[in-house]
C-alpha cells in the first residue's frame, strides 16, 4: 500500500503535490525524481548536496540498527504505540525507520524523511510498504499543507513552525528527546553536558509560539546490555559518532545500562 499521505516538490519556490507513478516523483511543473535502484526517493537540492550536514553515516546508522535489534527502543516504541492509532505520521529525522515502522505495522499510514541516504536504505529493505524519502528537513517538509495528523521528531530535527504547517487542525506533534539520564552509565566522566534546564526551556521557546503542551512524559528505565551493544549505542550518539571518541568492547562487560526518553506532545 503506497502513502496515501500527499507529497510536496522539493524545488526551491515550487511546493506542489509530488505524484509517484511507476518509478518517478513528479509535480505540476514537470520537475521529477527517479526512484534510485535500491528503490528510494532522493528529494535533495543541489544546494543541500553541497551541505557541511550529510546525515548520519552508514556505520552510525547500523549501530543504532543493531541497538534496535537487540530491543533497545522497545519501550519507546511501546509508550508511543497507543497513542498514535490509526493516523498519519510524519517522522522527520526517521535514521533506520524502526518508530515509523512500527507505528506502520500497528495501522499508521507514514512518511519517513531523513538526510541520510544509507539511513532511508535500510529503512525501505525493512519496511518497504512505507514512504522513505531522503530529504534535508531544514529546508521544509515534503508533504503538503495540513495533510498529516502526527509529526514524529525522536532525538532528531526541529522545525516547529514547518511542523504546524504539515499538521491538520488538532494533529500533534510527539517530540521525543534524550533525558537527562540517558545512557548515564556510559556517558560518565564526559563532561559539558547542558542541564535539564537548559533543554527544556529551548523547547518551549521554540513550540510555544505555535504549540499548546498537551503532555510530557519519560520513558525511562535500565537494561542489562551486552559489550557490543554498549559501543552501539555510545556509537549512535552525537559524541560517539566522532572518530576520537570511539569505545571499544574489550575489558567491558555487561552491565545494567539507563535509557531514557523524555516525551513532548505539542497539540
Ligand atoms: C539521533 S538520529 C535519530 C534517528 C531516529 N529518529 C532514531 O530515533 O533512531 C538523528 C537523525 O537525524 C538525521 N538528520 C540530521 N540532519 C538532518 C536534516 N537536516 N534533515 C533530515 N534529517 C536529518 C540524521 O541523519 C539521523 O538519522
Ligand atoms: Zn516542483
Amino acid at each position: 500500500m503506497p502513502s496515501a499521505i500527499p507529497l510536496r516538490c522539493t524545488v526551491r519556490g515550487c511546493g506542489r503535490e509530488l505524484v509517484i507513478e511507476g518509478s518517478q516523483a513528479r509535480c505540476a511543473a514537470k520537475h521529477s525524481f527517479d526512484r534510485s535502484r535500491r528503490g528510494i526517493f532522493n528529494l535533495l537540492q543541489p544546494q543541500d548536496k553541497a551541505s557541511a550536514n550529510p546525515g548520519d553515516s552508514r556505520e552510525v546508522v547500523e549501530a543504532r540498527r543493531r541497538t534496535v535489534d537487540a530491543g533497545w527502543v522497545e519501550p519507546l516504541r511501546d509508550a508511543l504505540v497507543p497513542r498514535v492509532v490509526d493516523q498519519d505520521v510524519l517522522d522527520v529525522g526517521c535514521g533506520e525507520g524502526f518508530v515509523l515502522g512500527s507505528l506502520v505495522a500497528a495501522g499508521c499510514r507514514g512518511v519517513g524523511v531523513d538526510l541520510s541516504t544509507p539511513a532511508i536504505e535500510l529503512a525501505h529493505r525493512r519496511w518497504p510498504k512505507v514512504q522513505w524519502l531522503v530529504v534535508n528537513a531544514d529546508r521544509g517538509l515534503p508533504v503538503v499543507t495540513e495533510s498529516v495528523d502526527v509529526v514524529l521528531s525522536v532525538t532528531a530535527r526541529r522545525q516547529p513552525e514547518e511542523f504546524r504547517r504539515v499538521l491538520r487542525p488538532g494533529g500533534r506533534v510527539f517530540l521525543v528527546v534524550a533525558g537527562d539520564e540517558d545512557l548515564c552509565e556510559l556517558r560518565e566522566g564526559v563532561l559539558g553536558r547542558s542541564t535539564a534546564k537548559d533543554r527544556a526551556s529551548a523547547i518551549v521557546q521554540a513550540f510555544e509560539p505555535y504549540f499548546a503542551l498537551q503532555e510530557r512524559f519519560s520513558v525511562r528505565g535500565q537494561r542489562i546490555a551486552e559489550p557490543d551493544v554498549q559501543v552501539d549505542l555510545w556509537a549512535g550518539t552525537y559524541r560517539g559518532a566522532r572518530a576520537t571518541q570511539h569505545m571499544t568492547a574489550d575489558r567491558l562487560l555487561p552491565r545494567p545500562i539507563t535509557f531514557d526518553w523524555e516525551v513532548w506532545v505539542w497539540a
